[in-house]
């Protein structure tokens, strides 16, 4: 099967580009949560809330879950490359733990700040991935970027 992102750039730009369109989601959600919780706006605070976790949902933790597995695999299981995919394995985790706690938030400063957080530790681990891991995946000879990226649908659907 051909792969839609045959070489190790444009898999890299793919890749790079699905961050982008997370993170410029995850900032509007989360600047509308902290607009409505500034100005006293429970009502409207309560369904930027509910917004932002359908969204964790729907977009962010299927996005990880499919990063565990071809782009993960193969550098995991490398000498090298073991222990950066460990760390980022729990960055994964620490999302989901943030999402559990503003699932259970009300939709007050609590949730605004772990709204804020969640937008800046998924900055801080995209930036990983795009530094560290691609680059690792990309020069290692038993790995291929091409191949890990092509099989990752969610990338592939943009
Ligand atoms: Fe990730
Ligand atoms: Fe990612």
């Amino acid at each position: 099967m051909k792969s839609p992102h045959p070489t190790v750039g444009e898999a890299a730009a793919a890749i790079s580009h699905r961050h982008d369109r997370l993170l410029e989601r995850v900032r509007a959600l989360s600047g509308a949560l902290l607009g409505a919780v500034e100005s006293g706006d429970t009502v409207t605070a309560h369904d930027e809330k509910g917004n932002l976790v359908s969204w964790c949902e729907d977009e962010l933790i299927p996005h990880l879950v499919a990063e565990e597995g071809p782009l993960y695999g193969g550098a995991h299981a490398t000498a090298e490359g073991g222990l950066l995919v460990e760390g980022l394995l729990q960055d994964h985790q620490a999302l989901v733990g943030l999402v559990d706690e503003l699932r259970r938030a009300d939709g007050g400063v609590r949730a605004a700040a772990l709204a804020l957080v969640i937008a800046r530790v998924l900055a801080m681990h995209t930036g990983k991935e795009e530094r560290l891991l691609l680059p690792f995946i990309a020069a290692s000879p038993g790995l291929s970027l091409a191949e890990a990226v092509g099989t990752l649908e969610d990338v592939a659907e943009g």
